[in-house]
């Protein structure tokens, strides 16, 4: 078990890799422990993670760390004639390869074709660290788009605080959780998402009272950003639009910050008609208070009492289904106290959606602000899903998997 780390056992957090092979080199820079981190998430995920440290690495961070964490002998010796066959042999088995940290000196020397390291058909994911200055010289730009350009998945480098008397500025390794997203995205089986626009709603809305007050809900938005990161993970180009949530943007997604309903639903229909999947995971406010006070309002002002009077707020699913092209999918969400299916099916077919994702209010681990979910996925077929109690990261990827079945067999396409 893996219970020392929020959300608890990595492999029950989301799909594993099961049998993958990974070559994660290790250039020599500060950044390189966080990189013991990545090694030893991938290998909880299943994948097998074959070190390749640089000798400057190796000042920084030790193989027997690295071996500690994958179970597996790193190399380090590339220079003698065994290490670089055995080298050129990983790459050549290699499902994936990352680079972290990857120095200006690595970005360099791959951009002018001299890292040997990369010989491999396997696709690569870069993630650099290094000072800011260096970061922003205009020949590590120059090599960074270069290999951006040859395809390989650039992460990174992070913005914030540096090496110690370094300062801050973008320089920082992106934290290991990101690098696993990143190979996650070159390391997932090629999906039909790949390459599709998919927009996404999450979190809550806030309908204003006051400048101080508002309406809200107890949204977290974890369902929709689980949703985002792992539609990112199959390839595809996803626009968030979130309510106020207290989580970090998913790697690679664009994130559109919306306060109340009326900013979501501009967010939504001025983006709806490109996309190709749109998934309404939102817990958009049914109401907002009929007027919106200037100022904070007084209770002596108020007294005692305090009629609010409320307006609806507008469908914006409805209107979004109306006006997808042909071929997309969009899917809705429903939290239910009672008559689970009676009530989504309803809601299904009112929005005309092509498919439902339906929990219950009362279910333990699921829910607004758990880690998990139970759902019931209800299809405008007449068909129905029972998925199992999981991290919400698990379901997403399960809600993705019908969302593609349904893919193409949707509106005339
Ligand atoms: O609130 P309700 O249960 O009707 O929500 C069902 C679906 O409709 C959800 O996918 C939700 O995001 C969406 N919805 C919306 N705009 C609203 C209310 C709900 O898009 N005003």
């Amino acid at each position: 078990m893996d219970s020392d780390r929020p959300g608890g056992d990595l492999r029950e957090r989301r799909p594993p890799w099961d049998g993958k092979r990974v070559v994660l080199g290790v250039c020599g820079g500060i950044a390189a422990y966080k990189v013991i981190q990545v090694a030893r998430d991938l290998t909880l995920l299943g994948a097998l993670v074959d070190v390749v440290l640089t000798d400057a690495a190796t000042r920084f961070v030790t193989p027997l760390s690295f071996e500690g964490v994958t179970g597996r002998r790193p190399l380090t010796d590339l220079f003698s004639a065994e290490g670089a066959a055995l080298h050129v042999r990983l790459g050549q088995e290699a499902d994936a390869i990352c680079v972290a940290p990857a120095t200006a000196d690595f970005l360099s020397r791959s951009a002018s074709g001299r890292a040997d390291d990369l010989l491999s058909e396997a696709p690569v994911v870069v993630a650099p660290a290094m000072n800011d200055r260096m970061f922003a010289h205009a020949q590590t730009q120059a090599n960074a788009a270069h290999l951006a350009e040859r395809g390989y998945l650039l992460v990174g480098p992070a913005e914030g605080r540096l090496a110690v008397g370094e300062g801050r500025g973008p320089g920082r390794l992106v934290d290991p959780g990101i690098v696993v997203e990143a190979l996650g995205r070159v390391l997932e089986p090629p999906s039909p998402l790949s390459g599709k626009a998919v927009l996404i709603t999450a979190g809550p809305t806030r309908e204003a009272l006051d400048p101080v007050r508002y309406l809200g809900n107890r949204s977290s938005g974890k369902m929709g950003y689980a949703l985002a990161q792992a539609a990112w993970r199959r390839g595809a180009d996803v626009t968030l639009v979130s309510g106020p949530t207290a989580l970090p943007a998913p790697w690679g997604v664009e994130r559109i910050w919306v306060e109340s309903a009326a900013d979501m639903e501009e967010a939504v229909l001025s983006r709806v008609e490109s996309a190709d999947v749109a998934l309404h995971a939102a817990a958009v406010s049914d109401y907002r208070p009929a007027e919106r006070h200037s100022s904070k309002m007084k209770r002596e002002a108020v007294g005692d009492e305090f009629d609010l009077r409320l307006l609806m707020n507008p469908d914006i699913a409805s209107q979004a289904n109306t006006r997808m092209k042909p071929g997309s999918v969009a899917v809705g969400f429903a939290l239910e106290t009672d008559d689970l299916e009676s009530h989504a099916r309803r809601k299904l077919e009112g929005k005309a959606f092509h498919l439902i994702v339906a929990n219950r209010a009362d279910t333990p681990g699921s829910g607004f602000e758990s880690d998990t979910n139970k759902v019931w996925v209800f299809d405008d077929k007449g068909g129905a899903r029972d998925l199992p109690l999981a991290s919400k990261d698990v379901v997403a990827s399960q809600i993705l998997d019908l969302v593609e079945d349904r893919m193409g067999k949707a509106r005339g396409g």
